[in-house]
């Protein structure tokens, strides 16, 4: 079976992952992240500047876990896009290098497409046909997915403004919290309380788009309730837990609705978004209620890593698929 050496740094981490035949056999994550906070979001050059230092020495390491050496890669996949585009061009030239130099074909790979992928390192192959929700701190899509390396996706709904992330990221800097915002938010929501204050759910009205998602006006109306209550010490737990339920609650009703709709029998929630404790735990109750299988991966699956493009470049060599030439461009905008 041959061997998948992953490489993913189209944010501000650096992942290096190595898998063969849906087995992860070792991987290594650095992260730039605590360089990022005072500025309360990525930097891209900074963050382009972190990968060039950390690639190597995560790649050896992976290899280490793995107990593999250079010589027993045999096939390389890195993120070609979307992502901040000094970042994803540092681990695609570094790709690049390792195909060349190892003498193996090289896969440039979509950033979310690798977020479905990664969950066959946990839950074995993906079924022939389901609804995915990725849900990341830069997209937010409905989609419905076939045969990942072959067929084309189909898209049922995006974001029509921030992504699900991003508002987490949003409410977490105003409500004084730490960046990144999502295990932030997760972290305190639990001593809150979630009815507390009702937050809109955008989008959910009869005469909406089913599966679009818009998070701008629930940051409005946070902001606004915040604003309104400068008086007072603010309940920072409960504005927290009733964000992140109306979150919870508007992105499940849609996925299932999508699920319905579309003679789904099983969601796949991915996404850093994914690994927060109240979106899964939503998601799995209305799944349960309504006999649809729930996928999700393990909350370190779910956030970027270097697995699920080694996992996708596993699946597009299984496939038979061409191999990309090495002159192959970074896309920072690439659409799945
Ligand atoms: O998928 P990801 O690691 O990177 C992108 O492709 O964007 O997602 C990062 C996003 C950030 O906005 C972060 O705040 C959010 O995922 N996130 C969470 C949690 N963990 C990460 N949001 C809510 N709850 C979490 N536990
Ligand atoms: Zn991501």
């Amino acid at each position: 079976m041959p061997v998948v050496l992953g490489i993913e740094t189209s944010c501000d981490e650096t992942g290096v992952g190595i898998v063969s035949d849906g087995v992860l056999l070792g991987d290594a994550l650095a992260t730039s992240m605590d360089e990022h906070a005072r500025f309360g979001g990525v930097v891209p050059e900074i963050a382009a500047r972190a990968h060039l230092h950390a690639i190597t020495p995560m790649v050896r390491h992976a290899l280490d876990r793995a107990g593999l050496r250079f010589g027993d890669i045999d096939a390389v996949a890195a993120t070609a896009g979307p992502g901040l585009a000094t970042a994803v061009q540092v681990g695609l030239a570094a790709g690049k290098a390792y195909s060349l130099s190892l003498g193996v074909p090289l896969y440039g790979v979509h950033h979310l497409a690798g977020h479905a992928a990664v969950d066959i390192l946990d839950h074995g192959p993906l079924p022939a046909r389901c609804v995915a929700l990725i849900v990341s701190g830069g997209h937010t899509s409905l989609l419905l997915l076939g045969d990942l390396a072959r067929d084309p996706v189909t898209h049922l709904g995006d974001t029509a403004d921030d992504a699900a992330g991003e508002a987490f990221d949003k409410i977490a800097r105003l409500l004084g919290l730490p960046y990144p915002g999502g295990p932030a938010i997760d972290r305190i929501a639990r001593d809150g309380d979630p009815t507390a204050i009702t937050f809109p759910r955008p989008m959910t009205g009869p005469t909406d788009p089913p599966y679009r998602f818009s998070f701008s006006g629930l940051k409005t109306a946070v902001a606004r309730w915040v604003e309104r209550h400068r008086d007072r010490p603010l309940p920072v737990a409960d504005i927290a837990a009733s964000f992140q339920e109306a979150v919870a609650d508007t992105l499940t009703r849609k996925a299932l609705a999508a699920c319905h709709d579309h003679q789904a029998d099983t969601l796949l929630l991915v996404g850093g978004v994914a690994a927060n404790s109240r979106v899964r735990a939503l998601a799995e109750e209305r799944c349960r209620a309504s006999n649809i299988r729930l996928r999700v991966p393990s909350p370190r699956l779910c956030t970027d890593n270097g697995a699920m493009i080694a996992t996708l470049g596993d699946l597009l060599a299984a496939a038979d698929i061409s191999p990309d030439p090495l002159h192959l461009s970074a896309d920072p905008s690439a659409v799945l």
